[in-house]
């Protein structure tokens, strides 16, 4: 009788074990996919939400006068940036400036879709300021 017990245990120890190993991996991988971003649909969003602020260029929009003025997207100081870090700053926002957090209107889908149009500013510039 104790030897069957202590075998569910150990059973059971196993598949915890086992789980967690899987569940590891589809953390991984759900996050793996979701930087992926499309954007494509990025850029919608971009026109919709951030063009006002960070203009067409991604420079800053022309006659905006905000202190501190809109990140310039192009820079290395922004593209150098890990995925996780700007995910976070425009989910977020940053305090004490105009930059609002994003999270209340946009998924985060959306996001990792606006970040990869983001990208695609230091792809234009080399990743160069
Ligand atoms: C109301 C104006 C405004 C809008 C709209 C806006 N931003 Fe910003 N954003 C700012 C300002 C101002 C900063 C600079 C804050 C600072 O100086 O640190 C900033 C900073 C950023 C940064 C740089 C963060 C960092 O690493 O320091 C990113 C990336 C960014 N915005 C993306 C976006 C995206 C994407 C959108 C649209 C979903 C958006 N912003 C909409 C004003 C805006």
């Amino acid at each position: 009788m104790q030897i069957i017990r202590r075998e569910v245990v150990l059973c059971a120890v196993l598949a915890g074990i086992s789980g967690l190993g899987f569940s590891n991996l589809g953390v991984k991988e759900l996050a793996g996919t979701a930087k992926i971003g499309d954007p494509v649909s990025g850029r919608e969003i971009y026109v919709n939400t951030c063009i006002r602020c960070h203009g067409i260029d991604g420079k800053g929009a022309f006659g905006i006068k905000l202190v501190p003025p809109p990140a310039d997207l192009t820079s290395l100081a922004v593209q150098s940036r890990l995925d996780g870090t700007l995910f976070r700053r425009i989910h977020e926002g940053k305090p004490n400036t105009a930059m609002g957090a994003w999270k209340h209107s946009l998924s985060d889908e959306e996001i990792w879709d606006v970040l990869a149009y983001v990208r695609t500013y230091g792809v234009e510039s080399g990743g160069r300021p």
